[in-house]
């Protein structure tokens, strides 16, 4: 194929991509070159552009060879491994000092339905594998109380480091991690992100004055995609009371994803 048909190619998935998440289809204005569009770059902030508009751009004329370090795109497409390796070697923040493995997140690579927790603890820094200590067995839980398998969804945390002490991460940290998310979610396309707590509720709706409880079981958007916060597992664990209207929200996914709730037994 020459390099006028692999920009072609490469332009089209784009958009495909752009169009699957209802994001408007940008490039990172420095790297045409590279052909990175903005919601694959934790660097550049997504612009509206008329999707019209990038449907009918023709493919860039061949250019001779750039000299630039090759992007994610040009160096083939992105993919969840990619971003696993990227966040193994990552210094963006300073938890990489301190943590043990890091936790990229796990699951069907095609789900319908992504849970965001906010960050790994104790359990998870020591296995690499998001929401396995109690919280994360209370998830599985709820997970199977919905008629779905660990391995039917996908599960990541805003950050893939854990904060010591398990603190509520830093805005730095949540701002340097964004990006893996982001380029995770453009891959999954799920239909429905259920956010657990305040940390996700708060970095992907970008607004530090959201609280969970207040927020609980709305139907939000985050990039064109369905988001239903519920409350953190680990908040369950300490209070009850706050399971039964988990549990409307996690029936309101449900229907959203337009499964019957399993028959009790
Ligand atoms: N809490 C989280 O938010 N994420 C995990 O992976 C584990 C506990």
């Amino acid at each position: 194929m020459d390099e006028r048909e692999d920009l072609a190619r490469n332009l089209k998935q784009l958009i495909e991509l752009d169009r699957a998440l209802g994001i408007d289809f940008v490039f990172k204005p420095a790297a045409t070159a590279g052909l990175v569009p903005a919601v694959l770059d934790p660097a550049v902030t997504v612009k509206p552009v008329p999707a019209v508009k990038a449907a009918v751009t023709p493919a860039p004329p061949p250019r001779a060879p750039s000299p630039e370090p090759l992007s994610p795109i040009a160096d083939g497409p992105d993919s969840l491994e990619k971003i696993a390796a990227e966040i193994a070697t990552c210094r963006a923040c300073g938890l990489c000092e301190t943590r043990r493995s890091t936790v990229p997140g796990e699951g069907n690579p095609q789900p319908e339905l992504l849970f965001v927790g906010e960050g790994p603890g104790a359990d998870e820094d020591a296995t690499g594998r998001p929401f396995v200590g109690a919280a994360g067995q209370l998830l599985t839980k709820m997970i199977i109380a919905m008629g779905l398998k660990r391995e039917d969804v996908y599960i990541a945390n805003i950050i893939k480091c854990r904060p010591p002490g398990n603190r509520t991460p830093e805005p730095a940290e949540v701002t340097a991690c964004m990006g893996y998310l982001r380029r995770q979610i453009a891959l999954l396309k799920p239909k429905i992100i259920c956010s657990l707590g305040n940390t996700p509720l708060r970095a992907l709706m970008n607004d530090d004055s959201l609280g969970i409880t207040r927020m609980r079981g709305q139907k939000l958007q985050f990039a064109g995609i369905i988001m239903i916060p519920t409350f953190h597992p680990s908040y369950l664990l300490r209070d009850e009371e706050a399971k039964k209207p988990c549990w409307e929200d996690l029936k309101l996914v449900l229907k959203e994803l337009g499964r019957e709730l399993p028959k009790r037994g």
